[in-house]
């Protein structure tokens, strides 16, 4: 069966670059062909030679070599494999491959590919959290490129955390998955996701809202439909460019929301991202509320918003198998967000310390604690982005139980 299938096989610069070693004997034993594209970083740590002998492949390096290019066109040789696979994937390389940069055979060849790419990504802890590797990954996942890892451990540089590349036996799961039907794992999966405030009119003119971004509550819509699940994402007014690939129902008011996201279920997954204003006025003034000089300010009368969380995590009718809501607390963190879970009738609270000490309010991290039925698992300071990715995961091995 697999004899037909044809991986080009890109080797980036990192003392992981020795796994692919590994990676190209796991696939020959399985009969797939590999093709070997050494970038010159990659040269560093492993051989054309032992790149050449495993896969029993000519191994492409250079981008003007005359030779080559009359033999075969790098648009060809780009073409003529099932997959690309760039493993291991240096923060160089991805960055890249976000810029669309051509200036080596390696990154042409990803700009020129009209086939699916799978990155494995490995690198020091740090470059793997910088925000510039973390927006480029999410641009490249938006855009359909494919992540396996990195995992996390003891890395080359005495540091620990993510960054060390996948196993290959992993790795190898991953191609065959994407090879076979590229069904995704969360392919006929329906997700509705909230982001971003809600506007609450005060008058024509003006509004009560809460400060959000939209910034968590899109990745994690992207990160859903990059897993292959058909995704509403139901945002309050926000500047985030829209994700591709996902349905925006654009709302203003929390009642809005509530509206619409009732009319996007049924849904599997329910998460709810967006910071929601509690209140609204009891009665919206329908003309602008004059200033007058000498006047007493206006008193404004409010009135309780529908906590739409809460009324998704205990609707009697269609209720999503998994819903999931947000606790952002400056105190008691652990026991709000638990009490919240239970309060509101979801199933997992995502709970951050926003007290001031920690940074988290308005940067671009987070740290997470994924309060569940079972207990609570404590995540490393990660970016937003990195966050949405890993919220999708678990969501993954929820839905595989
Ligand atoms: O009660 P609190 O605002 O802390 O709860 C936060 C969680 O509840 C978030 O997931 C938020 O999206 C959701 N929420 C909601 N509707 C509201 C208030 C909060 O869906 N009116």
């Amino acid at each position: 069966m697999t004899e037909s299938k044809k991986i080009l096989l890109i080797v980036s610069g990192g003392i992981a670059a020795f796994k692919a070693l590994e990676l190209i004997r796991l696939l020959r034993a399985k009969d797939y062909g590999v093709t070997c594209v050494l970038t010159r970083a990659g040269a560093q740590f492993v051989t054309p030679l032992s790149l050449q002998a495993l896969s029993e492949q000519k191994v492409y390096s250079e981008l003007f070599s005359l030779t080559d290019e009359s033999e075969m066109g790098h648009i060809q040789l780009s073409r003529s494999a099932d997959l690309l696979v760039v493993a291991p994937a240096s923060a160089d390389i991805l960055a890249k491959m976000a810029a669309g940069l051509a200036d080596d055979l390696a990154s042409t060849l990803l700009l020129a590919t009209d086939k699916p790419v799978l990155v494995a990504p490995a690198m020091n802890v740090r470059m793997w959290q910088h925000p510039a590797t973390q927006a480029n990954l999410a641009t490249l996942t938006v855009r359909g490129v494919h992540v396996v890892g990195p995992d996390e451990g003891a890395m080359a540089c005495h540091e620990f955390g993510p960054g060390r590349l996948s196993e290959p036996q992993a790795i190898l799961a991953a191609i065959e998955a994407l090879l076979t039907g590229g069904k995704k794992p969360l392919t006929g999966r329906h997700a509705i996701v909230t982001s971003g405030p809600t506007h609450e009119p005060i008058d024509p003119v003006r509004y009560i809202a809460n400060r959000s971004s939209g910034k968590q509550g899109h990745a994690i819509a992207a990160a859903l439909a990059a897993l292959g699940a058909r995704v509403t994402l139901v945002s309050g007014p926000v500047s985030q460019p829209e994700p591709p690939g996902v349905a925006i129902r654009r709302v203003e008011t929390a009642r809005e929301m509530l509206q619409a996201c009732e009319a996007a279920l049924p849904a599997d997954v329910f998460v709810g991202a967006a910071a929601v204003a509690d209140w609204r006025m009891a009665a919206e003034a329908t003309e602008k509320i004059k200033k007058k000089p000498g006047a007493a300010p206006p008193a404004l009368t409010l009135t309780l918003n529908p906590d739409i969380l809460a009324t998704i995590g205990q609707i009697k009718k269609n209720r999503p198998r998994l819903v999931i809501g947000f606790a952002a607390e400056t105190d008691n963190l652990l026991a709000n967000a638990a009490a919240k879970r239970t309060s509101k009738g979801c199933d997992w609270i995502v709970a951050n310390d926003v007290s001031p000490a920690t940074g988290i309010m308005g940067g671009d991290e987070n740290a997470i604690h994924l309060v569940t039925a079972t207990g609570t698992e404590d995540w490393p300071r990660l970016h937003k982005e990195e966050v949405a990715r890993r919220l999708a995961a678990r969501i993954v091995e929820e839905f595989q139980k």
